[in-house]
């Protein structure tokens, strides 16, 4: 992609938005507490949806409080900078009172060192990669700070050789799952959560050592389904200026949907990606439901 190199920048070998790497020091150097929950997902992989669940979690279900302010504003996206300095997420953490939720799509290597140091717990949700390439092919027509992402095909080429933000989904994905072992970081999966909130969310409780009341489970079953989240302000992202986001060229609550890729994959590319995806994923024991 001619374009690729006007808007990510490499940082230790991965494309990273070139506002975001400019402040890459300060990233690295983040301080974390020990009582930070960070949310870790690869782009479109249900980062918003858990960071909800998490808000609720923390807030024992209190709606009002969910509504105070958008979820970008909660749950701050840790190496997000914009020119204006309006989603600067290392300036939103230091003024975020204890017990903070941090978003980042960093991979485990990535992450500033810190969160590792201070034992922090860590959920990292993950969804599978033809869907994932499906919905940031919109994000990147409709969030600003992309390319002209082409046609499906020519996207879903530069998704397989990782020449997208955060590069490599392969090893994003593989590298977390080799974490899964370790008792603070909770794995779940977009697939899992379509098929059944409430046994994820037990898991989200279970990691975080509460138990919900059945009135608690309902309530973040309802608040953070797809419909709810699609219709909020605090969480559909319709608060930002339209140069950051356009939601009429492709809302960010999309479709919320497993099995979309089916409508934009040919046989052809479908057989292309399938042998690509085989050959990425050799050794791993790691399984997504492509077909659900
Ligand atoms: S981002 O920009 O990386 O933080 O985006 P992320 O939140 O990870 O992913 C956006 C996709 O998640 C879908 N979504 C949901 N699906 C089901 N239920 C709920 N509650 C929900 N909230 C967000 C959102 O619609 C995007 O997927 P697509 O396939 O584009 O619809």
């Amino acid at each position: 992609n001619p374009e690729y190199y006007e808007y990510f920048k490499e940082v230790h070998g991965i494309p990273i938005y070139k506002d975001f790497a400019k402040y890459w020091n300060n990233v690295e150097a983040f301080q974390a507490r020990p009582d930070d929950l960070v949310i870790a997902t690869y782009p479109k992989s249900g980062t918003t949806w858990v960071s909800e669940i998490v808000y609720m979690i923390y807030n024992e279900g209190d709606v009002e409080k969910c509504k105070k302010e958008a979820i970008f504003d909660r749950v701050p996206f840790l190496e997000c900078r914009d020119v204006d300095d309006f989603l600067n997420g290392i300036k939103k953490l230091e003024g975020t009172p204890s017990p903070r939720i941090v978003k980042t799509h960093l991979s485990p290597e990535l992450l500033p060192a810190s969160f590792w140091e201070k034992n922090c717990k860590m959920i990292c949700v993950c969804r599978n990669p033809k869907d994932v390439a499906v919905s940031y092919y919109h994000f990147f027509q409709m969030a600003a700070g992309h390319p002209n992402p082409g046609s499906f095909p020519e996207f879903v080429e530069n998704f397989m050789q990782a020449q997208v933000p955060y590069g490599s989904w392969y090893k994003h994905v593989k590298s977390w799952w080799e974490k899964r072992t370790n008792p603070r970081v909770l794995i779940l999966f977009y697939e899992d959560m379509k098929q059944d909130i409430r046994k994820e969310v037990m898991k989200v409780f279970q990691f975080l050592e509460r138990k919900p009341s059945k009135e608690l489970m309902d309530k973040i079953a309802q608040h953070t389904s797809f419909q709810e989240m699609k219709n909020n302000p605090y969480t559909n992202y319709t608060t930002l200026p339209e140069e950051v986001m356009n939601h009429k060229v492709s809302p960010f609550m999309r479709k919320g949907i497993t099995g979309d890729w089916k409508n934009y994959f040919t046989v052809a590319l479908n057989e292309r990606f399938d042998k690509h995806y085989e050959q990425q994923m050799k050794g791993s024991t790691m399984k997504f439901r492509m077909e659900i």
